[in-house]
């Protein structure tokens, strides 16, 4: 459980967390480990993501509460936490929509874009009847969300290209092996099925948890000093474009048309990548942002270095921005974190650093000295692993390293 804690492999032979394979997650198994250990009441995730802290703390008896600002990523968390629903709905239903599927002959999207380069119309084609057919049998009630979930739970693995883990698909590379849509579909709601039944048996009545798709600079829903224990992972300083991570999925589902569609999300989310800083003035936000003002001078200090390396050697992305957008956005969540975190409360950010163009960012230690000042005590880094991202093909080479961010109040 120790190093792997940092990532979302392990769920994968989870009940409900299966259901749907979000790199971006942490480890359901060690969520709920600290949670039973530290005898949590109350848990809040205020960047859940697919709601793995969620429903780890349901498992071990704690309420849970959540805040994701990504729709589809939302979504997909809220219709896990649907696993109570009637599995005999669920299964019946399924039934129905994959034998009407057969009789469907969709119109498929033209060629060139983005699903066509993904599935051959041969795949295509069952898929968007099973879309279709879902449509059709829509009620407005949790099986409805259920049966989105089993669809787009096979979708990459329906895909004969490369669909890297992360948001990065890769038409030009291929898998070895690949599901045919209906039997990728049947398998998946007989597993969704056998998860919703296994669990009603060793969760007769689960507390409860919810998700509230909303933004974390924004004061929660579950109001003030509700959480004793708050464990989330937010998004790292480490230039992945979170809007793009569902981009497949949404495109396939008719949400978006292209890459540019995704950038009013792009500009609310946490920004943790150089794709979300069109029109940003990160000199003055800098100079004058209050929430900056603990760590201003040593910001300002890797800021003015990071727009050097980036004039002199030619770089194109705005690092420096970046890092101060992040930091501001950081500072702003901290607050609210503070505000519905119960007093004597622990929080653990699952969180790496950073070192764009080679350049290293202290991320956890400037995160500790946010939270000190937005009304924490004390906080403290336990590190997991190393890791060793790259930068724009440019090997850089300050280690890494990967851990728990520990703040205490
Ligand atoms: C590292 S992921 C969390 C994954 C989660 N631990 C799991 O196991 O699924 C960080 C999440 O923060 C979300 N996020 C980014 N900006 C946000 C904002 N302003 N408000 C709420 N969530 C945000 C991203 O969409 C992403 O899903």
């Amino acid at each position: 459980m120790g190093r792997n804690s940092t990532t979302f492999g392990g769920n994968l032979a989870l009940p409900v967390h299966r259901w749907f394979r979000y790199s971006a997650g942490f480890a359901a198994d060690w969520v709920a480990a600290e949670v039973g250990r530290r005898g949590a009441r109350r848990v809040l995730d205020p960047f859940a993501g697919s709601g793995t802290t969620l429903l780890a703390a349901q498992a071990v008896g704690a309420e849970a509460a959540g805040v994701e600002l990504h729709p589809f990523v939302a979504r997909v968390a809220r219709a896990k936490l649907l696993w109570t629903a009637d599995e005999a709905a669920f299964r019946a239903r399924a039934l129905q929509v994959a034998s009407d599927s057969l009789a469907l002959r969709p119109d498929l999207p033209q060629a060139g874009g983005l699903t066509a380069r993904c599935f051959p119309a041969e795949t295509l084609g069952p898929l968007l009847a099973l879309r279709d057919a879902i449509d059709h049998h829509r009620r407005g009630d949790d099986v409805d969300e259920l049966l989105w979930l089993a669809l787009v739970g096979i979708l990459r693995r329906c895909s004969p290209v490369g669909t890297a883990q992360w948001q990065y698909v890769l038409p030009g590379r291929t898998k070895a092996r690949v599901a045919l849509a209906g039997d990728a579909f049947r398998e998946q709601v007989d597993m969704m099925g056998q998860d919703m039944s296994s669990l009603r048996l060793s969760q007769p009545s689960p507390p409860r948890a919810r998700l509230s798709e909303s933004d974390v600079r924004q004061p929660f829903p579950v109001g003030e000093d509700w959480a004793d224990l708050v464990i989330t992972s937010p998004p790292y300083a480490n230039n992945y474009d979170y809007a793009d991570c569902a981009r497949l999925e949404m495109t396939f589902l008719g949400d978006i048309g292209s890459w540019s569609d995704l950038n009013p999300l792009r500009r609310r989310l946490v920004r943790s990548s150089t794709q979300q800083m069109a029109r940003y003035d990160g000199e003055t936000v800098l100079r004058t942002s209050p929430g900056l003002s603990p760590i201003r001078d040593e910001l300002a200090a890797v800021y003015a270095n990071l727009a050097e390396v980036r004039r002199t050697r030619g770089g194109r992305k705005v690092y420096h921005s970046m890092i101060v957008a992040y930091f501001d956005d950081m500072a702003t969540a901290w607050h609210q974190i503070r505000r519905s975190t119960a007093p004597g409360g622990q929080v653990c950010f699952v969180v790496g650093d950073s070192a764009p163009y080679g350049v290293h960012v202290p991320v956890e230690r400037w995160l500790g000295i946010l939270a000190v000042a937005a009304g924490f005590h004390s906080w403290h880094f336990e590190k997991v692993r190393t890791r060793n991202d790259r930068w724009e093909n440019r090997k850089h080479r300050v280690p890494l390293h990967e851990g728990r961010l520990w703040v205490s109040g």
